[in-house]
């Protein structure tokens, strides 16, 4: 298994091209059908695997308080924000935010905040409480990070005891990720299984190169060792989520949540 060590000079590049990618994608972002596809399955992700620990901020509730990490334009934000007390979305480009930002004052998003960040920038992350979130949300974005361990790390600073990390990614095609993720294959189809899984490993990683990614996707070995033993946290839970298909192809996604002990 392979976690990235921390390399300041490649953060900063991979952040820049990050940063430069999105600014460009920002203004047509929200009109592309397939993301805003992708949000919404994100959106029925979540409600399916945590909206228990959810409340809505009209009911009588604990307060659910929600930070989401590489937030893009808002368009979770759009729907999950009826049913929590407050989500502050954090992401590197300032036209993403700056397209959120919009949408909150034209459409009056009263328990939504939008800021432009680099979590792993101790200044910039001061703008946000500490232990101040219930859970923290990341949807197709830890794939374009360069040090997973340190921004896990410096996530969780901001998650209060007991709370949940949720990620939600494209799951690995590489054949670690087999045995665990396509354990129901029967035998006789595992090598055309293999066949395919190679043929989108290297999609995988055309659209990662394109997209300035620096992961092909996770594995779930990879996220449970990533949960419990990088980041320290309980009741880990990695399993698959919802298949993206984007122009035509069928991308397998995981979605990775646990609890930081109190
Ligand atoms: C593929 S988009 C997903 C956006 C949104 N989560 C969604 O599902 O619609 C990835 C987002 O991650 C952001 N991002 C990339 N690297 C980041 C970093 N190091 N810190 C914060 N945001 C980052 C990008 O600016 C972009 O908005």
């Amino acid at each position: 298994m392979e976690i990235k060590g921390k390399d300041s000079s490649a953060h900063t590049t991979l952040l820049k091209a990050n940063q430069d990618h999105f600014d460009e994608q920002a203004t047509k972002w929200d009109d592309d059908p397939e993301y805003v596809k992708v949000s919404r399955t994100s959106y029925a992700t979540i409600m399916h695997h945590l909206g228990r620990f959810l409340s809505s901020r009209d009911d009588d509730h604990p307060p659910t308080n929600i930070l989401n990490f590489g937030c893009g334009t808002g368009l979770l934000e759009d729907q999950l924000r009826y049913n929590v007390t407050s989500i502050t979305g954090i992401d590197i480009s300032d036209g993403m935010i700056l397209r959120m930002n919009t949408k909150i004052q034209a459409e009056s998003w009263m328990n939504v905040t939008a800021l432009q960040m680099d979590i792993l920038d101790e200044a910039q992350a001061s703008l946000l409480p500490v232990q101040g979130f219930d859970m923290i949300i990341s949807c197709y974005t830890f794939h374009h990070l360069q040090d997973v361990t340190a921004v896990g790390g410096a996530l969780l600073k901001y998650l209060k005891p007991g709370g949940y990390l949720c990620i939600i990614d494209f799951a690995a095609a590489s054949t670690e990720n087999n045995d665990v993720h396509y354990h129901h294959t029967q035998h006789d189809h595992q090598q055309e299984q293999d066949e395919q899984q190679q043929t989108l490993g290297m999609k995988l990683s055309e659209a990662a190169k394109a997209s300035i990614g620096s992961h092909d996707g996770f594995s779930k070995r990879f996220l449970i060792d990533y949960y419990q033993s990088v980041l320290d946290l309980q009741n880990v839970t990695v399993e698959d989520a919802t298949p993206l298909n984007c122009d035509g192809i069928e991308y397998p996604t995981v979605i990775a949540y646990g609890q930081k002990k109190k």
